[in-house]
């Protein structure tokens, strides 16, 4: 091989790769020139294998011909890669230009249901005033549904609060007053509780019923508790709740309370039953195994829905279940 044939082919490789770079459309074409004229087994690196055969005295001046080529052949390759990315870049802007003209894409925004809404404003107030929240079962056994609470097995007041059976024996709690038998056998004196739930009753459903409908339960024991506490509790809650809407408590009767009332809030121009409450019975303290000589307690059971009911003016329970997105997206 003479010093000639390496001359001439570097030249010709100079000429065919300056062609070919400044022909190459993409850059996925150059990065195939790149490795094709400067890869490992690229066309230099062939031709320089060549450089062994030479007159030792010429290779110096082929070796720095040929570096001459790469470099300009690398500065010919870094120019047109800048070009085909900049000319990718405004065909990607170009490609994407913003038509303000368009309608906007609609978002529907999601809202808290205004039964969780009202649950989570009530919790927030007893929270705030002291109580702590817990939770029990829906499905229960009669027990704590009922016996533990002084209701035995024929006691008439079961009437009130007719259930769904389990074909086990089990039931679906009629109110959260079982709760309170859970978290008084797990807890000592003094008592701080309440605990949201959903319950169920054998109900037939009209404006102001329902079959399923959702609780508070509210429960406090500790020495000395009186009457007094339990009536200036419910009104401090009530009053943050409503705010000035009137109230009225009523004497009334529940197994598991010794002396009991029902307070109404005036709804739709009449009274509406919001909650029951009373000092718990002594009987009941005594099935959890607390000393009724030494404690006292009282407690209540809100009812969720009536309140939803009081609070946004509403006329009909039945719309808090309807899934009526026209009737939701008010609150
Ligand atoms: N459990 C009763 C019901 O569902 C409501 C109730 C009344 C709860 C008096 C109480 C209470 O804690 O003391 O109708």
């Amino acid at each position: 091989m003479t010093t000639l044939d390496l001359d001439a082919q570097l030249a010709t490789l100079q000429q065919d790769a300056e062609q070919a770079i400044a022909a190459a459309e993409t850059l996925d074409q150059l990065e195939q020139l790149r490795v094709k004229y400067f890869g490992k087994k690229g066309q230099l690196s062939s031709v320089l294998g060549g450089m062994g055969k030479l007159d030792p005295a010429e290779r110096p001046r082929i070796g720095a011909l040929a570096n001459e080529v790469k470099t300009a052949l690398q500065a010919l390759l870094d120019r047109q890669h800048e070009n085909l990315e900049a000319a990718a870049i405004q065909a990607q802007l170009d490609a994407e230009t913003l038509d303000v003209t368009m309608p906007g894409s609609y978002r529907p925004q999601g809202r808290i249901h205004p039964l969780n809404g009202m649950i989570d404003r009530a919790l927030d107030i007893l929270v705030g005033m002291g109580y702590t929240v817990a939770q029990g079962p829906e499905m229960e056994t009669d027990y704590y549904n009922f016996e533990a609470l002084n209701m035995p097995a024929d006691h008439p007041a079961r009437d009130m609060q007719d259930t769904l059976y389990l074909s086990d024996g089990n039931l679906l709690r009629t109110h959260t007053s079982s709760v309170q038998i859970h978290y008084m056998e797990e807890n000592e004196p003094p008592i701080r509780v309440i605990s949201p739930g959903r319950v169920y009753r054998r109900d037939t459903v009209d404006a102001t019923h329902s079959a399923v409908f959702h609780q508070i339960e509210l429960l406090a024991v500790d020495e000395g508790l009186t009457f007094n506490d339990l009536k200036g509790t419910v009104r401090v809650f009530l009053e943050a709740l409503f705010g000035d809407v009137p109230i009225r408590f009523r004497a009334s009767y529940f197994p598991f309370t010794e002396p009991s009332a029902e307070v109404d809030v005036q709804w739709n121009g009449r009274w509406l039953e919001v909650l029951g409450c009373g000092m718990v019975d002594p009987n009941v303290l005594k099935a959890v195994g607390y000393d009724p000589e030494i404690y006292t307690g009282f407690a209540a059971g809100f009812g969720v829905e009536r309140f939803a009911m009081v609070l946004h003016q509403m006329d009909d329970i039945r719309r808090l279940y309807s899934s009526d997105l026209r009737f939701l997206r008010q609150f």
